[in-house]
């Protein structure tokens, strides 16, 4: 069980940041070049970035339940006595991709309010954007590649 959860968590996470990389910069670029929003590619690759992201948050919750990185770390070890690489997996890196999910979710529902093309590709382009930046900041890089 454990090692199938870990192991879709590890090769989603490569579709999700490639994903979400597309559509910030398809965003970035749809604003910059002050194009339409389209629903056949802007909208889908914004929501498709959307929904691979709440399938990870799922899948990463799970994991958190039953791998001896996650919450019986904390259990076991107490907040105080994690190291900064068991801290990373147990307390960071949920708590930092949580709160990206959360911020890429208020940007797709932001976009919906909007009828302008330009403030849709705005609210894309800022809310995923700090959602990569925040996901990026706390991968377990080495384990990851490991
Ligand atoms: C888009 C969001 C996320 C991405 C891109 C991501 C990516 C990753 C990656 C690349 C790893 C290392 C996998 C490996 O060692 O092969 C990992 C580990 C882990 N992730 Fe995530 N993750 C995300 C969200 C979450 C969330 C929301 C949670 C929990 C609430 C979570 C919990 C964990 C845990 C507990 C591990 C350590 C697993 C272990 O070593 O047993 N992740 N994640």
């Amino acid at each position: 069980m454990y090692e199938i959860i870990q192991m879709l968590h590890s090769y989603l996470a490569y579709v999700a940041l490639a994903i979400l990389f597309f559509a910030v910069a398809n965003a970035i670029m749809g604003l910059v070049g002050n194009k339409m929003f389209t629903m056949t590619k802007d909208l889908r690759l914004s929501l498709f970035a959307l929904i691979i992201c709440h399938i990870q948050l799922v899948v990463g919750l799970i994991l958190y339940f039953v791998s001896v990185n996650g919450f019986s770390a904390i259990q076991e070890f107490g907040m105080g006595g994690l190291t900064s690489a068991a801290r990373l997996l147990a307390v960071e890196h949920p708590f930092v991709n949580i709160l990206a999910i959360i911020l890429i979710t208020v940007g797709w529902s932001r976009h919906k309010k909007f009828l302008d093309g330009n403030k849709k590709f705005k609210s894309i382009a800022i809310f995923y954007g700090l959602g990569l930046i925040l996901i990026l900041s706390r991968i377990p890089w080495g384990q990851w590649f490991n």
